[in-house]
């Protein structure tokens, strides 16, 4: 059973005495006024803290040397920190409320400005963009600027916060780094064009010289033949008088005139060869296929290798360059083969293709040393032989290919010839 409620006890008393009913009324409207008292105070403290957050923003703002800037969405400025009010020459009251428009920004500026305000907006999403821009007040230079969305509470966009940075020196060193690599990049083309130039003439003096050693060759060939020639032969007739007198001389005499004779004899065939060697008579007449024929039978003779040729026996003739050029190639390359390579046997091949003559001249001897070989591969050719060759075909057009290992060796040229010429030649 619960107990019945006893009298007041001094629990309920204040001070002992027992509760009047104004004091029953006074205690909540004290409390109450108690409790806004309290919220002024907080909501006082509240606006000075904000006052002095806003103070302080705005001083840290202004001491930074960015420009910083709130738009609103209309594209008018809400807040414009100190720096960007000097470069308009502006007070914050002026500035405040206008848009680019107003601030008497470039036209085609200001609709871009604006127009990326709205796309901020809109997109929810924050842009970089640069500009050049100079202020009224006669300051200015290069900006990166950067707008970002400031979002209110239900998530849209409230406001753009803006800051921009003058970036002119940033530029001004970016174009001159420019300007250098453009310079640079001119002189090296300037030079590369000037040593292309010079090698271009270079490939063209040797080309001439080759052509004029080919012409002196020719001519020594004939002079040799015709003026020194007709000589011993003067002489020989000559010695065959006097031998014919012979029985007249003594021994000795006549022991000296049968030697004069033999010897005049070996200095005319000598003669012969060294002409026929330096031009033979018979490349300018026969052509190529008979003057290879030629030298390639002389050649087996003194060197005791035997070559095989393979040409078309119906070869046929080419300008007097090319076949100079190819009967130049196959005598160097036996050359080599004799001096050089220790084959016993060579084979010359000359064939006539599409628009190209190619000539393959190939041993089985030792082999060109891996160095060496390197070496003319990579155009520093040691010999004058394969240089002289690759000059000559580099000057015709054509190109040159060797390759050797301790098997042999097989020399490739390849001259290319208008099918026109072609066609009535070969
Ligand atoms: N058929 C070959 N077999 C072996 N070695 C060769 C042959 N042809 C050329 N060589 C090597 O290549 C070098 C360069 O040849 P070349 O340019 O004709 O110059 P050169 O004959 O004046 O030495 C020769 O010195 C030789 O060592
Ligand atoms: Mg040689």
């Amino acid at each position: 059973m619960r107990k019945r409620p006893s009298k007041p006890t001094k629990r309920n008393t204040v001070a002992g005495r027992p509760k009047t009913n104004r004091r029953r009324t006074e205690r909540p409207l004290a409390k109450a006024a108690r409790r806004l008292k309290e919220s002024e105070q907080k909501a006082d403290e509240l606006r000075f803290r904000l006052e002095q957050q806003s103070r302080v923003l705005d001083v840290t703002l202004s001491h930074i040397s960015d420009f910083a800037y709130i738009l609103d969405r209309d594209g008018r400025f809400v807040f414009v920190n100190q720096p960007l009010l000097d470069l308009w020459g502006l007070k914050l009251e002026d500035a405040v409320g206008k848009n680019f428009f107003d601030l008497n920004y470039p036209r085609e500026l200001a609709e871009r400005l604006q127009k990326q305000i709205q796309t901020v907006f809109e997109t929810k999403a924050g842009l970089t963009d640069e500009t050049e821009y100079t202020s009224p007040t006669g300051a200015g230079g290069y900006y990166e600027y950067i707008f970002r969305p400031v979002f209110g509470r239900k998530g849209h966009v409230d406001l753009v916060a803006g800051s921009t940075r003058d970036i002119t020196e940033h530029k001004r060193v970016e174009r001159e780094l420019q300007d250098a690599r453009t310079d640079l990049e001119r002189k090296v083309h300037e030079r590369t064009a000037e040593v292309r130039h010079a090698n271009e003439s270079l490939r063209n003096l040797s080309a001439r010289l080759l052509n004029i050693r080919d012409d002196e060759a020719r001519r020594l060939a004939r002079e040799l033949h015709d003026s020194v020639g007709q000589m011993i032969t003067a002489i020989s007739i000559n010695i065959a008088t006097v031998s014919s007198e012979v029985h007249k001389l003594d021994k000795r005499g006549a022991d000296a005139v049968t030697e004069n004779l033999t010897l005049i004899n070996e200095i005319s065939k000598e003669i012969r060869t060294i002409s026929y060697l330096l031009h033979p008579p018979l490349l300018d007449e026969l052509g190529l296929q008979t003057a290879v024929g030629w030298y390639v039978g002389g050649f087996s003779e003194r060197s005791n290798i035997r070559v095989d040729v393979d040409m078309a026996p119906d070869f046929g003739r080419l300008p007097s360059e090319l076949e100079t050029a190819a009967f130049r190639i196959v005598q160097e390359c036996l050359t080599n083969i004799h001096r050089h390579s220790g084959s016993d046997r060579a084979r010359i091949a000359i064939v006539a293709e599409a628009g190209r003559i190619v000539v393959t001249v190939q041993d089985w001897g030792k082999g060109i040393p891996a160095d060496k070989l390197l070496r003319v591969n990579a155009e520093g050719l040691p010999g004058v032989g394969f240089r002289g060759m690759t000059e000559r075909l580099r000057h015709l057009g054509g190109s040159f290919r060797l390759e050797s290992d301790g098997t042999g060796t097989i020399v490739t040229a390849t001259i290319p010839v208008a099918k026109s010429l072609l066609r009535s030649y070969v």
